[in-house]
């Protein structure tokens, strides 16, 4: 039996034993560098991840660059409109052949031994490659990464097999859409990003967890109903919505809905601004790095998005903290 089928018997027999006796997951799960080492691989890198706004990428040639689970990938705008993404390491030596973002009229060059590549990653020259015995370009063109859009946001999938984006996401983006929180028809606006002194998945547990609402959140009460009985939750294979209902009233603030996704991502809003919340880097089994995308509707103004802003983050997720 390999490492991996034998730690992932062990973790699945250790998952059954704390379902079964109604208890937490060993402490270990969320301390150990090996434990952690293995979700990134078989986890964040296996699955479809949102990568950030592509409303920059206009023309053909606009690019940007990020890291997946420590992976660098290089995402370009396509002269037919569509978005095609690759691992950004050239054939040759695997040197990144462009960094941050801009636009490339002509494709990209290698900044080391200058190989060159069209915009849709095949390589167009390999200095002095004519020279050698045997050399075959097609082999060394860019290594695509699949690529998924919803409305300016993309996803990347670092493994070529596995569910394509629409069989993965189709049913979640869907819902968000009809739920009036999807990114289908929605606009970027602008980005948070802090780093937290947290494992992962209780970060991403407690996005999920309306026990901690009236506890945690006592403001809410005014707002919404957030005791558990009150508050929807509906599991799907790969993913959660849930929202608390609004109270009406005076404030008649808008129910707020959220859809955890697994593994690491939420889209999340009510009627004014929409935001995406992930953790873009596990950083060690004990930090992590979040992002958080805004996006609203056609016409929202800065302010209605500085609003859902600050309730969402710098009060709910500002009170969150300590806790996770
Ligand atoms: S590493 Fe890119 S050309 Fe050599
Ligand atoms: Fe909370």
């Amino acid at each position: 039996m390999s490492y991996p089928e034998a730690l992932h018997r062990h973790l699945v027999t250790e998952v059954e034993d704390a379902i079964e006796r109604t208890k937490s997951f060993p402490g270990s799960w969320y301390a150990d560098p090996e434990i952690a080492a293995v979700e990134k691989a078989h986890v964040i890198r296996r699955t479809w991840q949102p990568i950030g706004p592509i409303d920059e990428l206009k023309t053909a040639g606009d690019f940007l660059t990020c890291d997946v689970a420590e992976a660098p990938v290089l995402v370009v705008r396509q002269t037919d409109g569509g978005v095609k993404a690759f691992g950004n390491m050239c054939g040759h030596r695997g040197h990144p052949v462009a960094k941050d973002s801009g636009h490339v009229p002509r494709g990209f060059v290698c900044p080391y031994h200058a190989w060159s590549y069209g915009i849709d990653g095949t390589l167009l020259n390999a200095v002095r490659g004519e020279l050698e015995k045997n050399f075959d370009p097609w082999c060394h063109s860019l290594k695509p990464v699949r690529v998924g859009v919803w409305g300016e946001m993309a996803f990347v999938n670092l493994v070529a097999e596995g569910p394509s984006f629409e069989d993965d996401l189709g049913e979640l983006m869907s819902l968000a859409d009809a739920e009036a929180i999807g990114l289908r028809t929605w606009h970027y606006h602008k980005t948070l990003r802090w780093e937290q002194a947290c494992n992962w998945k209780v970060f991403m547990d407690n996005t999920a967890d309306s026990y901690h609402t009236a506890v945690v959140h006592p403001h809410m009460t005014g707002t919404h109903k957030i005791d558990p009985e009150d508050y929807i939750t509906r599991s799907y294979s790969n993913f959660a919505f849930h929202t608390p209902l609004s109270l009406g009233g005076e404030a008649n603030m808008p129910p707020w809905k959220a859809c955890g996704a697994w593994p690491n991502w939420t889209v999340q809003g009510m009627e004014s601004s929409v935001s995406t919340l992930r953790i873009i880097e596990m950083v060690d089994a004990g930090n992590i790095r979040v992002k958080v995308d805004f996006f609203a509707p056609e016409g929202a103004s800065d302010e209605d998005v500085e609003q859902a802003a600050h309730w969402n983050y710098n009060l709910v997720h500002d009170e969150d903290k300590p806790g996770v």
